[in-house]
C-alpha cells in the first residue's frame, strides 16, 4: 500500500492578492516540512501564478486550481483551460466540488470532460463526491456517491488513476460546522474504496488517497485522519486561518 497523506486548502472565492500571499507565507513558514504529508493550496485562479512564484522550494507546497474548463481552447469567454493551468506550473485541479454541482449545475458529463482535459495537460486531480442532507436522511447516500463515482471514473483510463485523489465531502457538512463523525467518515471512505475496486482493481483502490472534507478543523482533524481509510482532508473555511490550517497539517 502506497497511499499519500494529503492536506489541501480550498480557499474558494476568498482573499485578495496581498491576503493570499500572506496566508501562503504563513502556511509555508509554520507547517511541518515533512515528505510524509503533501500540502496543496487551491487559491483563486487570479493569484495562482503570484503564489507559485513566491513559494520557497523547501516546503514543497503544491498549488492547484479550483476548476478548469471542459474545453481545450477557443471561443469560450471566461473559461480557463487545463493547458493554461499547466503553463503556469499548476500541479492540481479540483473537479466535481459540490458548489460547482449546486450553484453552476455542473454534471458528471462535464466532470468527465474536465478530467480528460486535466489528464491531457498532465495535471493531478482531486475529484469530489458527496451526498446532501436529504439523500443522507433517506438513506440513499451510498447509492448517490456510487453513481457519482461510476459516471465519471468509468471514463478514466486505468493507467491514469494514479493521477487522481478522491475527496468525500458530505454536502451537509460543508461550511456548516457540522462534521461527519470519524465512524461515519470511515464507513463511507471504505465504501468508496470498494466501489473503486469494482471499477478498477483492489490494488488501485488500496493505493488511491481519499480525503475527507466538510467542516474539518484543528479540533477534529486528528480523529478523522486516524481512521484507516481517511488519507487526509480537503479544508475550506479553516484553510483561510493560517494557524488553524497549520495545526491541521501538523496533526498527522
Ligand atoms: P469547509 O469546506 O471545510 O468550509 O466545510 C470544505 C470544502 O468545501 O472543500
Amino acid at each position: 500500500m502506497n497511499r499519500k497523506k494529503i492536506v489541501a486548502g480550498n480557499w474558494k472565492m476568498n482573499t485578495n492578492l496581498n491576503e493570499a500571499l500572506e496566508l501562503m507565507n504563513f502556511i509555508q513558514n509554520n507547517s511541518v516540512s515533512s515528505s510524509q504529508v503533501e500540502k496543496i493550496l487551491f487559491p483563486p485562479f487570479a493569484f495562482i501564478k503570484s503564489i507559485k512564484d513566491a513559494l520557497s522550494i523547501i516546503n514543497k507546497i503544491k498549488i492547484g486550481a479550483q476548476n478548469c474548463s471542459e474545453y481545450n481552447f477557443g471561443a469560450y469567454t471566461g473559461e480557463i483551460s487545463a493547458n493554461m493551468l499547466k503553463s503556469i506550473s499548476c500541479d492540481y485541479v479540483l473537479i466535481g466540488h459540490s458548489e460547482r454541482r449546486r450553484y453552476f449545475n455542473e454534471t458528471s458529463k462535464q466532470f468527465s470532460l474536465k478530467i480528460e482535459q486535466a489528464l491531457k495537460a498532465d495535471l493531478k486531480i482531486i475529484f469530489c463526491v458527496g451526498e446532501n442532507l436529504e439523500q443522507r436522511k433517506s438513506n440513499s447516500h451510498f447509492n448517490i456517491v456510487k453513481t457519482q463515482l461510476n459516471e465519471v471514473l468509468s471514463h478514466v483510463p486505468k493507467d491514469k488513476i494514479n493521477k487522481l485523489v478522491l475527496a468525500y465531502e458530505p454536502v451537509w457538512a460543508i461550511g456548516t460546522g457540522e462534521t461527519a463523525s470519524p465512524l461515519l467518515a470511515q464507513e463511507m471512505h471504505l465504501y468508496l474504496r470498494n466501489v473503486i475496486s469494482q471499477i478498477f482493481s483492489e490494488d488501485l483502490a488500496q493505493n488511491i488517497s481519499i480525503l475527507y472534507g466538510g467542516s474539518c478543523n484543528s479540533q477534529n482533524a486528528k480523529e478523522l485522519f486516524d481512521c484507516p481509510d481517511v488519507d487526509g482532508g480537503l479544508i475550506g473555511g479553516a484553510s483561510l486561518i493560517g494557524h488553524e490550517f497549520c495545526k491541521i497539517i501538523n496533526s498527522f
